[in-house]
């Protein structure tokens, strides 16, 4: 049965060889080509039906072998029906060809943007990163994605020994605002969802991360003359599991702000630790002489897994302290048993915020932690 299947399609891939994208009205229709590469189709879909246009990629796989930007969509609806699959035995073209977000050493090999964008995979849609690609929802400089959802996708961007060293993000939004993503699954070798600089109204609801940072803000502040906001941030119902972190807050040691954050209903496993603020991500220095100050966040029902005997390491600056955070029904608990520690630093309302600090934190606590403390 299976290779009959396996058969057919490969026959209609032939068949289709110069057919692949059709438009109708309004509508392009693309079928994958059966090539190793369809990259091509992609492009000409979005290029085709790039404004006041859908676009439906139809079942099948999707071999992707180049990086691909369209970032100027307007008003389109994608459905994908079937697997987009980044290839993996050319690394060094990814390496040496991802797309620059300019932000933070940050790159992409799928950069989408545009207005009033929806995404919808349909429970079916799997974008197999083969360890090489996060998908980004980010316009560079003058352009702003706005007006994007994105819902029901599977994504796989599990980092290889070769791309250990690069980000796999899940998804990243950067100088967006009014993005949506509901209904996915995640398994992402780095931060799964990540909201990154000058991002405004951000939703997501109803995801399941695995291996990841899972919902993150930042890293954020990366460029010390360039001030960075992330305003009006809403996580609901998101689950973590054998992640790094759970519902936590980093910036570099830079300007702006985080505002208005909620992360509720996050259940996790097995998570390394689930709470996490620092306002100097990667070097532990210079934390105090942070300015992007961090205030009116919100952590509610959190519960699950801690993998040690810490449930929260929260440092904030000296010079910005966090201010208005406020924790409610919070139960994270040692997998391995015993009480959980609450450390804390420099936030404003201690006395009140809803959680009880059992020590202080030091600046340099590491993201990562390798045992009890
Ligand atoms: C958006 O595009 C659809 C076609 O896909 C069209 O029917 C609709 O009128 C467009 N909306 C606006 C506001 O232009
Ligand atoms: C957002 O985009 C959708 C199409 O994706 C459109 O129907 C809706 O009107 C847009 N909303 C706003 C506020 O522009
Ligand atoms: C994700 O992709 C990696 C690498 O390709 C693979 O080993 C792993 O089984 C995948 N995980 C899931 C849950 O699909
Ligand atoms: C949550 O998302 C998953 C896909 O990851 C989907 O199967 C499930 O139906 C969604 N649940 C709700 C309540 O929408
Ligand atoms: C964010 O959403 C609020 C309330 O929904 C709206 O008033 C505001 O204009 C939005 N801000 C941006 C930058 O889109
Ligand atoms: C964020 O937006 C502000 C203006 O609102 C701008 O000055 C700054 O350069 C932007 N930051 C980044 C990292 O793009
Ligand atoms: C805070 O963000 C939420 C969305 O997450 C939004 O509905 C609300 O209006 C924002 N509050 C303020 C004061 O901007």
């Amino acid at each position: 049965m299976i290779l009959f299947t396996a058969v057919i399609l490969l026959a209609s891939g032939l068949g289709l060889a110069s057919a692949e994208v059709v438009k109708q009205g309004s509508t392009c229709t693309v079928t994958p080509s059966g090539t190793s590469d369809d990259t091509s189709q992609i492009l000409s879909a979005f290029r085709q039906c790039s404004t006041d246009s859908s676009i439906v990629f139809r079942e099948g796989t999707y071999n992707i072998r180049q990086v691909m930007e369209t970032t100027n969509l307007r008003n389109v609806s994608v459905d994908i029906l079937g697997r987009w699959v980044w290839s993996a035995d050319n690394l060094q073209y990814w390496i040496a060809n991802t797309l620059p977000v300019d932000y933070a050493g940050l790159y992409t090999a799928w950069k989408l943007g545009g207005t009033d964008v929806s995404i919808r995979g349909h429970g079916r849609a799997v974008f197999d990163g083969n360890g090489q690609v996060w998908i980004d929802e980010n316009r560079n400089g003058m352009a702003y994605s706005q007006n994007v959802t994105m819902t029901n996708l599977d994504m796989n961007t599990t980092s290889n020994s070769q791309w250990s060293a690069i980000n796999t993000d899940g998804i990243d939004t950067w100088n967006s605002r009014d993005v949506h993503i509901a209904n996915w699954r995640v398994v992402s070798g780095d931060d799964c969802l990540s909201v990154k600089g000058n991002s405004t109204n951000i939703t997501f609801k109803n995801v399941t991360c695995y291996e990841s940072g899972c919902a993150v803000i930042g890293s954020m502040g990366s460029n010390a003359w360039q001030p960075d906001y992330v305003d009006n941030v809403h996580y609901e119902d998101i689950r973590c599991i054998h992640s790094s972190n759970a519902a936590w807050i980093k910036t570099y040691p830079g300007t702006g702000h985080v505002r208005n954050v909620t992360f509720k209903n996050i259940e996790f496993e097995d998570v390394n630790q689930p709470v996490y603020i620092t306002p100097c991500t990667y070097s532990g220095r210079n934390c105090d002489s942070s300015r992007v100050a961090i205030e009116d966040v919100s952590w509610i029902n959190i519960r699950g897994t801690s993998r040690y005997n810490i449930a929260a390491g929260m440092y904030c600056s000296a010079s910005a302290p966090c201010r208005n955070l406020r924790f409610e029904n919070i139960d994270i608990r040692p997998k391995n048993g015993g009480a959980a520690k609450v450390l804390c630093s420099n936030i404003q309302n201690q006395a009140t915020m809803g959680w009880q600090c059992t020590g202080t934190c030091p600046g340099n606590w590491p993201q990562q932690l390798d045992g009890n403390r």
